[in-house]
């Protein structure tokens, strides 16, 4: 065995951070330590993990890897492949540009740091002629970084939408099953450790607004970056949508939706009732899943785990082999930036949707004319109506609207809230259609 390894030559990767994808990096890379040689016809190993505090205990990092000093990494000219896991914008900015300008070739799975500064990551490593690979940077363990840019590289791609935080599917899960109201699922999630103490950025769509940036950039082939995404997260649903969704033969969902239409591209990210028969209705609990339309391939779908220790390590550890064999063939920097075009984003409020309103009105003569002469007036058509029979003089109405400009709807939402027989707009949620 010994002298069978000998024949391969080693590759040096350091790894920054170690925290619950460091760590299940390193571990996985051990589990496969005998079989990579094979793989990548050289022998891999971590070499160094970066850490801020040297004290604290890794569990299954040996102690002597452990450093707290970036500089020895970025000097050591046999690391050479970084594979960075601290998350945030800084320091893993400053620290991947300074290990592409030295030639090191980076993974990473830093959603928010490519969906802000996409651009001049990729730029840096076209300059070094460095391989700069994050799979892991959308939907975890499911591969679609790779698949947008290689497999499906001879579509014309016109949308990509998905389920891509597995807190909220979750919580939205509990609200659509067990009927429990959105404080009480997110409670849940957090006691069960699927929503973190501070649960603003998966609730409040800002998680899947980054990831929906990259996916959009990579499928139209010009930047998108967190600012372009409208984010509207799913703190204001409650089980009486739901329940209404459900009796109009929708399930609700937080859905990120990015499209490219007429030389523009629009992108959102809110909580979307879409139809019980598309497959996007059936992914549940925790997973993820991104569906795509191309014009060669028509609809693809990519399901599966969307964080976690080993199905994010999976997604990383199948980038470094990636970047290894490339290295093997001395052909890293292959597959550069992909963003060749520059397409503007489309206005605000130029967007064209179907939307669910939930209203909560007086009770009298009239109310029903006056909504829908306020909808007729701003050039929305009603699709459907419901109106439940009036408790203690107040009565529920709800309308679904044909497709129309969402600038046009905003008109309608406010001569609503001048109206005194209208108590509140209750709810206001876009309807799926198809392009
Ligand atoms: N917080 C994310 C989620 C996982 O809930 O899906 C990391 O991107």
């Amino acid at each position: 065995m010994e002298e069978n390894m000998s024949r391969y030559k080693e590759i040096k990767a350091a790894i920054l951070g170690a925290g619950t994808v460091g760590g299940g990096v390193y571990k996985l890379i051990g589990r496969r330590q005998d079989e990579l040689p094979d793989k990548i016809q050289a022998k891999l190993t971590v070499s160094r993990v970066l850490v801020k505090n040297l004290n604290k205990k890794r569990e299954g990092i040996p102690s002597e890897l452990l450093t707290d000093d970036w500089e020895s990494i970025r000097k050591d000219p046999d690391i050479r492949i970084v594979i960075e896991l601290m998350g945030g914008i800084e320091p893993a900015r400053t620290y991947i540009l300074q290990a592409l300008e030295a030639g090191k070739n980076v993974v990473t799975a830093n959603k928010d740091l490519l969906a802000e500064h996409g651009k001049e990551l990729m730029d840096a490593a076209e300059r070094s002629g460095c391989d700069l690979y994050f799979e892991a940077a959308v939907g975890g363990g499911i591969p679609i970084i790779r698949p947008l840019k290689e497999c499906l590289a001879g579509n014309e791609i016109t949308e990509v939408m998905g389920i891509v935080n597995g807190t909220t599917n979750y919580i939205l899960t509990k609200m659509t099953k067990e009927g429990m109201d959105f404080g009480e699922a997110l409670g849940q999630a957090q006691k069960l450790g699927f929503a973190e103490a501070d649960p603003t950025a998966d609730v409040e769509g800002l998680d899947a607004g980054r990831k929906m940036a990259i996916l959009a950039s990579l499928a139209f082939h010009s930047r998108v970056t967190f600012q372009d995404v409208e984010v509207k997260g799913i703190t204001k649903i409650t089980a009486r949508d739901i329940q209404y969704a459900d009796a109009f033969g929708y399930v609700l969902k937080l859905l990120g939706v990015a499209r490219s239409e007429d030389g523009q591209i629009e992108a959102g990210v809110s909580p979307v009732m879409i139809p019980k028969t598309h497959p996007l209705a059936n992914v549940n609990d925790s997973f993820n899943a991104v569906f795509v339309h191309g014009d060669a391939v028509d609809d693809a779908m990519f399901q599966g785990r969307g964080a976690g220790e080993f199905p994010t390590a999976s997604a990383v550890v199948g980038d470094v082999i990636a970047v290894a064999r490339n290295m093997q063939y001395d052909c890293c920097g292959r597959i550069g930036c992909s963003c060749y075009k520059n397409l503007p984003m489309k206005p605000a409020g130029e967007s064209r949707h179907k939307y669910f309103l939930r209203l909560i009105v007086e009770d009298r003569t009239g109310i029903l004319a006056g909504v829908a002469g306020v909808l007729g007036n701003n050039g929305v058509s009603i699709n459907q109506v419901i109106q439940k029979p009036a408790v203690d003089g107040v009565a529920e109405l709800v309308v679904i609207t044909d497709k129309v400009e969402t600038r046009h709807l905003h008109d309608a939402l406010v001569i609503f809230g001048e109206m005194s027989m209208i108590r509140e707009v209750a709810s206001v949620i876009r309807v799926y259609t198809q392009k």
